[in-house]
């Protein structure tokens, strides 16, 4: 929030405080009443030998003795001591100034920075399995992934979107086995996953009593490890099909990537990681297996090599951290893969340090909870699939039936298909992303709860202010805006910055999701309350800017969100 640094200075400067103290103690107070921000003084009452309520009385005369001077009240309006806090209440006329004419030259970037000019981020995210379901993590780790890296362009980074598809392994064997013996060629080309699926399914299935078929599959895994041309032409016909459908999928969701270099671009790439490893003597036998042995970390060994002789996920993993320092020379690797991984990634980054890597330290996992539909777990193990397409058609089709086609919406499937895939994805963003989630449709898609079709509603409803209001003025005097819910949103505005940077400091969409909300909230409130259009000459003017920085602000948010603003609804 604008003013913060400024309160934080004044009140240092006024007490003779060191700056950095009181930017980082000043709070926001939990209501309006006690103050717009709160210097709490406990942590200071060791060093000045006084109590806290001492302190803050201290703090809040030499504060106060000062407030006639222009370069104080610009900031402060007055300021009281209670219970251990020194509370501040700000210049509010000056805020909204101050915020709102910041906001209207930012010309729609308001928020953005070029904080990263220069930096390079790669972000690993959706990374589905080729012949295997696109599960609902997938999709968990789409909707965080694709806003990270939002978050990050809006900041000026350089970001490399990776999907690291899994395209590889002994799996492949067990496929084109079962599919030379049950597939159908014209299914695979019509519904390429479930074809895979059912004779994947149909493979374990026959295997109880065929074992040999085990052998069939190993054999057949090695011939294409080999290279044989018709084997590999229907493993990369699998891949291609399975793209083409994941791409159905991002294309609703409006993601796209800069590589789908996935497991199998690392093929030729692992036999350096073994010299590697074997360099620094980190691989010992185990069982068969090469391993690194992790017992000094507290960690289970790292199975590089299986005792088949065969390579692993972590294998291409250490293969891919190497290839994307030395092709991108990222300032940050992150990875958003669900918290089932944390193992994996805490191992991996442990063999890259003891590979002497030291820019693990910029190897980051961003880990998610599970995800459930009421009744039913969202697992991604087998046999509990959920079929991500209907997942987002569902949704569509209860969007459908919520939106009035009476109103005149422009194209109610265009519609529909906004709201049902937007209320989905703010399901995956609305909460911390290490919590557990479960989908609720009827939250999800309460146009006036906390969910993305409110969000969607909130900006129709701000630009049919605009349009009914018949443009924006050029001027309006800010001053005039003295209701308290107007300087309410005008702090929620003023907020959007800060969340936007903690958002990608944490790698945490779901700051930003907070945050947008709030402005949607606090809009609702001043447009139930008071009238845009028919307003007093003065308040008119002043209120349509306000509308109209809230209506780009909500639409900055939801784009980075990845959710569609829509003109009506
Ligand atoms: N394909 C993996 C899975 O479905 C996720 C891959 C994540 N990225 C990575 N570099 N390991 O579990």
């Amino acid at each position: 929030m604008i003013f913060k640094n400024e309160v934080a200075g004044l009140v240092a400067a006024a007490n003779g405080i060191d700056n950095e103290t009181v930017v980082h103690g000043l709070e926001v107070p939990p209501s309006r009443e006690m103050g717009d921000f709160a210097f709490p003084c406990f942590k200071l009452s060791k060093e000045l030998k006084k109590s806290p309520a001492e302190i803050a009385k201290d703090m809040a005369d030499a504060l106060d003795k000062r407030l006639a001077k222009p370069e104080y009240n610009r900031y402060i309006a007055s300021c009281r001591a209670e219970g251990g806090y020194l509370n501040v209440f700000i210049n509010r006329a000056a805020f909204m100034e101050q915020s709102l004419t910041e906001i209207s030259q930012a010309g729609g970037r308001y928020g953005s920075s070029d904080h990263g000019a220069g930096k390079k981020i790669v972000i690993d995210y959706s990374a589905p399995n080729v012949a295997k379901p696109f599960h609902v993590g997938h999709l968990c780790s789409t909707a965080i992934g694709g806003a990270i890296k939002r978050i990050y362009d809006f900041l000026g980074y350089e970001t490399v979107s990776v999907n690291h598809i899994g395209d590889w392994g002994t799996q492949f064997g067990k496929l084109i086995c079962a599919y030379r013996r049950w597939g159908d060629a014209k299914a695979l080309a019509a519904d390429t996953m479930n074809e895979l699926l059912r004779v994947y399914v149909l493979f374990h299935k026959e295997a109880k009593d065929m074992p040999e078929l085990e052998d069939e599959a190993r054999e057949m895994f090695l011939r294409l490890e080999q290279g044989e041309p018709d084997i590999v032409a229907q493993w990369k016909e699998f891949r291609d099909f399975s793209i083409t459908e994941f791409e159905r999928l991002y294309k609703r969701l409006g993601i796209s990537f800069d590589t789908y270099d996935g497991e199998s671009f690392y093929i030729d790439k692992m036999g350096e990681v073994v010299e590697l490893l074997e360099a620094r003597s980190l691989l010992v036998e185990s069982e068969g297996a090469r391993v690194v042995d992790l017992s000094a970390h507290g960690l289970i060994p790292y199975i590089i090599i299986k005792s088949d002789g065969a390579t692993i996920y972590a294998t291409r993993d250490l293969a891919a951290a190497l290839y994307r320092k030395r092709t991108y020379d990222f300032d940050k690797n992150i990875y958003v893969v669900g918290s089932p991984q944390k193992l994996h990634f805490n191992q991996l980054f442990t063999v890259l340090g003891l590979m002497g890597y030291d820019w693990v330290s910029d190897c980051v996992h961003v880990s998610f909870g599970q995800v459930r539909l009421p009744g039913r777990k969202m697992a991604t193990r087998e046999g509990e699939i959920i079929e991500l397409e209907e997942l987002l058609d569902e949704s569509v089709k209860r969007a459908a039936a919520m939106i009035d086609e009476g109103r005149g919406v422009g194209d109610p499937a265009m519609v529909a298909e906004a709201v049902g895939v937007g209320a989905i994805v703010y399901a995956f963003l609305k909460n911390g992303r290490e919590r557990d989630m479960v989908f609720k449709w009827d939250e999800m898609l309460d146009t006036d709860g906390d969910s993305g079709p409110y969000l969607q509603y909130t900006y129709a409803r701000a630009s049919s202010v605009l349009q009914k209001a018949g443009g924006v003025p050029e001027r309006a005097d800010y001053a005039k805006l003295a209701e308290a819910e107007e300087f309410e949103l005008t702090v929620a505005l003023s907020l959007l910055p800060d969340a936007i940077a903690d958002a990608a400091d944490k790698y945490e969409p779901s700051i930003l999701t907070r945050r947008i909300f709030g402005i949607a909230r606090a809009f609702n409130k001043l447009y139930n309350m008071h009238s845009f259009i028919d307003s007093p000459l003065g308040v008119r003017e002043a209120r349509l800017h306000l509308c109209r920085a809230t209506r780009e602000l909500l639409g900055t948010g939801m784009r980075l969100l990845g959710i569609t603003a829509l003109e009506q609804m």
